[in-house]
């Protein structure tokens, strides 16, 4: 089934807050691709960490939907974003996830790009082509304390409301001097949103996840920390100790810094840490977890020892990449300072679990029988913030009368 503008219009009218959405909304062709251009080149996508790009010429590439981006460090150790399709005839350039390059050469007529962007060599044109004007499109990129953001609008939105509030959360992990050990990666058979809001809410994690509930605290990000004593006297604990500890939030991002359980320093299998250097500027391992959510793409902890940042891609209707790397100090040795089995161990398995809940969510909701029903308000704020948020941007799309495609 394909639906059209029109009727959308009418079921996000007549949809009923606080609940889920229609079936369509999670398996229709015509809303992915609607998705795709009301969400996915419209806003700031978490794409990856600046680490795992060190040297100039280490690249990688992201699938956003059926667009390809590459990501790479440039000859002047900048980071720069272009549409990975060649301004000869369209083909894509790269094909590896990540990789090193001098030059980007198009492999079909060889067509040949620096670093840049800019064009060098295009065989065989004639004398009056102007290579300057076809160099490689540029995407827009931004860093935020070691974290990359791509927008694959011509105008982006604001990014600064939400670098600003995070910057003097994150000062202290310095991500922007960490290491990638490990790029994990999973595909999930199931809508993007429904990956969002699995990721949402911890109403499944007592009875879903065994092995991270030895150590993370089951309140989640939009229950309202500061009204538990422990937890003031924890965030009180922290900024004494230099660690910023508000909570920050806007209507695309939420991060608050939460202690762990049963006296945890690390969400490892044992709770204790899994690297044995420190990871940034913190003053020991007692700083909990600083969790942080950017819509549409990305949730992240960052703790005393390791950081994880979680990337969400759409590849399909029914089919989401999810990335899951972790970042250590940049001196840590792998076999030395950490045991790459112990350091992923507990979000591996945790992923693989969710991949099974959002896999049956969408099961179910591809039936027939399903009818929306309620979220919990007490467990699932953040899944009814996450909703509202994507049903406005998606009405004032539809509204904004832009070229979207929304009929198949
Ligand atoms: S399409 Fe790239 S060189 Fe021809
Ligand atoms: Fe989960």
């Amino acid at each position: 089934m394909t639906i059209d503008k029109a009727e959308l219009l009418r079921m996000l009218r007549a949809r009923r807050r606080g609940y889920g959405l229609p079936g369509a909304f999670y398996n229709d062709p015509a809303v992915y691709a609607l998705d795709l251009d009301a969400i996915f080149t419209r806003h700031w996508l978490c794409v990856g960490a600046a680490c795992e790009i060190p040297l100039p010429g280490d690249y990688v590439t992201i699938p956003i939907g059926t667009t390809s981006v590459i990501v790479l460090r440039d000859q002047d150790s900048g980071i720069r974003a272009f549409f990975n399709t060649c301004r000869h005839r369209g083909a894509r350039i790269c094909d590896a996830d990540r990789g090193h390059i001098r030059t980007l050469v198009c492999p079909y007529h060889r067509w040949t790009y620096k670093l840049s962007g800019a064009l060098a060599y295009a065989p065989y044109m004639p004398d009056d082509f102007d290579r300057g004007a076809h160099g490689l499109r540029q995407v827009p990129v931004r860093t935020l304390c070691g974290a990359i953001y791509i927008c694959l609008a011509d105008d982006p939105p604001d990014f600064d409301r939400y670098a600003d509030a995070m910057a003097p959360l994150l000062a202290p992990h310095r991500l922007q001097d960490a290491k990638l050990a490990a790029s994990i990666d999973l595909i999930e058979n199931a809508n993007w949103k429904l990956a969002m809001e699995n990721s949402r809410e911890c109403y499944h994690c007592a009875t879903q996840h065994r092995e991270l509930m030895r150590t993370f605290l089951d309140l989640y990000d939009m229950a309202d920390p500061g009204q538990s004593a422990d937890i003031r006297a924890f965030w009180e604990r922290c900024e004494r100790d230099g660690v910023p500890s508000h909570i920050a939030e806007g209507p695309d991002f939420r991060a608050s810094r939460l202690p762990f359980t049963h006296g945890a320093r690390s969400i490892t299998m044992d709770g204790e840490p899994a690297v044995a250097r420190l990871l940034g500027d913190v003053p020991h391992n007692d700083i909990g977890s600083l969790r942080w959510v950017h819509y549409p793409t990305t949730f992240n902890h960052a703790l005393g020892d390791y950081a994880v940042m979680v990337r969400m891609l759409p590849i399909g209707p029914q089919q989401t990449l999810v990335t899951t790397k972790f970042l250590v100090n940049s001196e840590a040795e792998e076999g030395k300072d950490y045991d790459l089995d112990r350091l992923t161990h507990v979000w591996t398995v945790t992923n693989e679990q969710d991949k099974a809940l959002v896999e049956r969510n969408q099961a179910g909701v591809n039936s027939i029988g399903y009818v929306p029903g309620p979220y919990a308000p007490a467990v699932e704020a953040g899944v009814i913030k996450f909703v509202d948020w994507y049903c406005d941007k998606l009405t004032r799309h539809l509204h904004g009368g832009s070229a979207t495609q929304a009929a198949a």
